[in-house]
Order: structure tokens, then sequence, then C-alpha cells
């Protein structure tokens, strides 16, 4: 019902349509049948008799044969074309659901082997399986059919011919069936291998791996184990095809003795006199076209089945319950934050993970304030702004914004109130224009500030000198796009979150890879850039942190420091050290 209902929903004129001809080309094979008896009939009788009168309903039949004919090519073409359109629609329609579903899924699904399982196979079978399913339903619905309108003149001869004819193809309708649950069991099986394959594959291909690839003379490891992996996946699929091939033999076998059987049993009447030369030709097209009729219809059972096996994991997939409940009614975000944002008492482990990745976190950033988070790697400080941006959800605790906890507010709201630069930021393969523009795609683009929000990441001067300036595409892969380095590629997603107008703006170690120079004049206006916005900024350089209003040091999941940096430093402890160590290596560079 699952693949009716989305066939309807993409194209329901073309579906009508298909079963409208699908309908109409079911009663082909009888009249076919029957127009041959008749012709041969009547050219026997002409001979037999030689009146003229007779040649001319020979002619009008053998023009009535042509012409169903003809109608039923034309028929097949008409559901060719229906059918390619059909696929063509139906592949843009699945795949805007299948978008739909993977950029609203919760982030943790990104984390789960079984999510990937499931989106693995439902991205191999989304394209065609529902539309398969509805096909070969009419198609057997149209055999069907057929079959009814032949077998009532088989039955005419001996009802037990047309018994025998069903029991003919069943053997091979039970191998077909066999074979289907058979590759089913193994592709299930063999999802994660399949989706190892294409891990390597892009390994091997992907340029974002070609230079280690290279450095390290990667390609025979990572080849053998693909071509491994192969051969795992080819023998248990020549396995099932070969057993399948032998039973299929086997099958066909039984049916043709059974066929033949049957037209010898019919043959030796007709000799005897039981019946006209045409009677006997109908009864050996109608035998000959009942088989292939019920074959096509296993087939068709089949196929349905085999169908409806995959279309489940679609439907799983497109039903997947998000577990963070998207609060789409919720309150409206504090216009402007009056006290602030406050963390009490939250703790967090990563689902799939026994281990806490925030432990009884309580910090205030006051609004209009900038905090920094300082600590070392792996002790949660891109965990914990995480959770502001409601990417995940706290275990236990609150996060709350003017006294709301962020879960009441519209996640809407709270998405179009802050702005952020993650460790891992995107490069788009578009405009440098467009870049920028992504950090607030609900502003209509206006050159101005795309420039201004360059311009307060230290980027402009570089995008305005591209050959085609802010118009030119970045990265290598288009024809003339032009790469940027990393630095570059940096400055260029700080802009972007400079671009949005929030009023909170995350900054998650927003300067790792610039040179400590532009670090510097960035930083050096940074209390101007977000003059009025309520700032969290994350990063090893304590030259940048020492301007924040307010600092927490994390350590293992955990604040075990916070204050100015002058009460930091005054105090001794871990960040008084972490400054030290920096400040020699600096001093001794000459960059403070
Ligand atoms: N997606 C994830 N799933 C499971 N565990 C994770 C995930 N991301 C991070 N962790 C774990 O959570 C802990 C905190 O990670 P987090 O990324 O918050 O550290 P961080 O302080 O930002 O480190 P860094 O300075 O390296 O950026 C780490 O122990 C890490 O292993
Ligand atoms: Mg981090």
């Amino acid at each position: 019902m699952f693949s009716f209902k989305l066939v309807l929903e993409c194209s329901r004129l073309f579906t009508f349509l298909n079963l409208g001809i699908m309908l109409i080309q079911s009663t082909f094979p009888l009249l076919t049948v029957f127009l041959i008896k008749e012709l041969i009939d009547a050219v026997t009788f002409a001979q037999s008799s030689q009146q003229g009168a007779t040649g001319n309903y020979v002619v009008l039949l053998v023009v009535f044969t042509g012409l169903v004919f003809f109608l039923n090519a034309l028929a097949d073409a008409s559901r060719n074309y229906i059918l390619q359109v059909q696929r063509q629609q139906f592949f843009d329609f699945i795949f805007e659901k299948i978008h739909q579903k993977t950029t609203s899924v919760n982030i943790e699904f990104f984390e789960n082997d079984e999510y990937y399982n499931l989106f693995s196979r439902t991205l191999n079978n989304a394209d065609k399986r529902p539309l398969d399913i509805v096909n070969n339903t009419f198609s057997f619905f149209q055999n069907s059919i057929s079959i009814i309108s032949l077998g009532i003149l088989i039955i005419s001869l001996h009802w037990a011919i047309f018994v025998l004819l069903a029991l003919a193809a069943l053997p091979l309708g039970y191998v077909q069936w066999r074979n289907t649950n058979k590759l089913y069991q193994w592709y299930k099986s063999h999802t994660r291998d399949e989706r190892k394959i294409w891990d390597v594959n892009d390994v091997l291909t992907n340029a974002y791996f070609a230079t280690e690839m290279r450095l390290f003379d990667l390609s025979s490891f990572f080849r053998k184990v693909f071509s491994s992996l192969r051969n795992k996946i080819r023998t248990g699929f020549f396995n099932i095809s070969r057993q399948n091939l032998f039973l299929e033999g086997g099958a066909q076998l039984f049916t043709v003795l059974a066929i033949f059987s049957v037209l010898g049993l019919v043959s030796v009447q007709a000799a005897q006199g039981a019946f006209t030369v045409g009677v006997l030709a109908m009864f050996i097209l109608a035998i000959q076209k009942g088989i292939s009729l019920f074959t096509e219809l296993f087939r068709n059972a089949a196929r349905v089945y085999e169908d409806s096996l995959y279309v489940v994991y679609m439907i799983d997939f497109l039903n997947l319950k998000n577990k963070i409940p998207e609060n789409k009614d919720g309150l409206n975000f504090p216009s402007p934050i009056q006290k602030g944002i406050v963390f009490k008492n939250v703790s967090f482990s990563y689902p799939n993970s026994s281990k806490k990745a925030l432990d009884n976190i309580s910090l205030e950033i006051p609004s209009g304030s900038t905090i920094a988070l300082v600590g070392a790697n792996g002790s949660g400080k891109s965990t914990l702004i995480k959770l502001l941006c409601r990417l995940y959800e706290a275990n236990s605790g609150e996060i709350l914004i003017d006294g709301t906890n962020i879960k009441d507010f519209s996640e809407i709201e709270l998405r179009k109130n802050i702005s952020a630069l993650f460790q891992n930021f995107c490069r788009y393969n578009l405009t440098a224009s467009e870049n920028i523009w992504f950090g607030d795609t609900q502003k209509p683009v206006f050159d101005a500030e795309i420039r201004n929000a360059a311009k307060k990441a230290k980027v402009h001067e570089l995008l305005k000198g591209l050959s085609k300036g802010y118009g030119t595409v970045l990265g290598k892969i288009y024809e003339d796009s032009q790469e940027v380095s990393v630095g570059e590629w940096q400055k260029i997603a700080l802009a972007r979150a400079f671009y949005k107008d929030s009023q909170v703006i995350i900054l998650d170690e927003p300067s790792s890879a610039m040179d400590p120079e532009t670090e510097y004049e960035i930083f050096k206006l940074f209390k101007e850039i977000t003059k009025g916005k309520t700032s969290i900024m994350i990063s090893h350089r304590l030259s940048t942190v020492k301007m924040a209003d307010y600092i927490y040091v994390m350590e293992k999941e955990r604040i075990v420091e916070s204050g100015t940096h002058e009460q930091l430093l005054k105090s001794g402890g871990i960040y008084h050290s972490m400054f030290h160590k920096q400040s020699e290596t600096f001093f001794e560079k000459g960059l403070i």
C-alpha cells in the first residue's frame, strides 16, 4: 500500500493511464487466439469450397488480426514510455523525500551503524522498487484477466488441461520465490560489507585522500581491501545464482514436458477428427500463451514479493523518529536577550557511549558578554556548544536562555538566533559570495553585507582579487573554479558566521588555521564585531582567549577553573600554567 500511495502521490495521471492500457491489453491474448482460429478455419473452408465470398472474410480477419497486433505493440510502446517518464519523475520525487529526511534527522543518527545500514538499503532500492511493485501488480492483474479469459477457452476443451498448465508453471514460480528469499537474506547480511566497499572506493577515488594515498603509498593496501570485500560478495552471489540456475533448469524441463504432453494429447484428438484445424491451432496457441502467462504471473508475484521486502527498509527510513522532538510551536526567542545563557548542572554522554562527555557543567554567559572555553583536547568544549545549538540533548540538567529552557523554544527560532563556526566547518564548491551568504539565506543577497562580513574576517582583499571576484567558484573540481588555502577557507567560514545577524555567536577554534597576524587583526576588532551579541569562543590560543570577559577552563568533562584572564593568571592554576607555556613559545617567536 505504501508503494501505491507513493506512486500515486508522485504521478496520478500516468498511473491511471497505465492501468487503463493494461486493462485493454489484457483482452488481447484471447482476441488474438480467437481471430487466428477464425482465420485458419476460414482459409480451410475457402480451400475446400473455393468460394470468393469467403475470400473477403479472410482479408477482413487478416486486417483485424493485424490491427490487434498493432494495438498490442502500440500499448507496449505507450506503457514503456509511461514507465520511462514515471521512472524519472519518481526518482526526483523519492530523492526529495530522502533529502528531507537526511537533512532533518538528529545528528546522532549519523553516528549510528544501523542508521547507515538502513540508509544504504534505502538508497539502493528507493528509485525503482515502489514503482516496480505497482507495475508488477498491474501486470499481475493483466495476466490474471488474460488467463481467466483463455482459461474459459481451455476448460471448454478439458478442465484438466487448465489445471495441468497451472501446475506446470508452479515449480518455476517456487524456484523464483526461493531465489528471491535467498538473495534478500544474503543482501541483508552483507549490507555492512557493501557499505565498506563504497567507503574504501571513496578513499581510493576521493581528492580528500589523494595526497596521503601517494605520500604513504596506501593504494595497494586499500585496493586489496576492496578486492577482498568484492571477492566475498561475488562468491556469495555466484553461489546463489548457480543453485538457482540448476533449479530453474529443472523447473523449465518440467514445464516443457507438461506442455508437450498436453499438446500431444490434443493433436492426437484432432487427428482423430474431434475438431477442425482452426480449433487445433487455437488450442495450441491458447496452451502456449496460457503457460507463458502463468509463468509471467508467478514472476510478477515473485517480483512484488521481492520488492516489498526491500521497500520495508524505505518505510523504516522515512518513518525514522527523531529523539529530539522538533518544537515548531514553541516559545519565541527573547529579543533582545535580557539576562543571558545559563548551563545548570548539565551532564551528557554521546549516544552509544557510556563515557560522560560533560559532567555536571554549570556556567553563565551574561547577555552581551564574551566568554571563552579553554582546555585540553577531548575535555568537552565542542560538546557543550553542540548542546546549546540543540544538536544533542543533555541527559540531565538544564540550558536556560533568560530563564527559559532551550527545549521550550521553537527550534527554528533558536537556530535563527544563533550563529556558529564549528571546528569542522564546510567548504562549498560554489561562489565566494554564496559561501558567505549561506550564513543567512533568509536575507536577500546584499553584496555590501557580504563584503562587510568578509572584511570583518579579513578575507575581503583575497576574494576581491580572485579572477571573478566574489563570483568566483571556490575549490578545484569545476572549470573556472579557484582553490584557496585552508586558512583562507577558515576565514570565509568565519565571514559566514559574521554574516548572520544573530544575537548569539559561537566560534569553535575560529583561527586554528590562521596565521597569528591575521588572528590578531581579527580579534583586535572582535569586541566591535560582536557588539551587543552574546558570544562564546573556544580556542587553544590564549592570546585570543585573553580578550574574553570571562574564561572557563575545562578538564576531563568538567569546569575546573573560571575567572577573568587576570584572575586566572593570579590564581596560579591550570590556566596560569597553560598561558605561560604558550607565552614562552610565542615570546621566542616574538609574537606577543
Ligand atoms: N560524536 C561523538 N560520539 C561519541 N563521542 C564523542 C563524539 N564527539 C566527541 N566525543 C567524545 O566526547 C569527548 C569530548 O569531545 P569534544 O569534541 O567536546 O572535545 P573538545 O574539548 O572540543 O576537544 P578539541 O579541543 O579536540 O576540539 C571526547 O572524549 C570525545 O571522544
Ligand atoms: Mg572541539
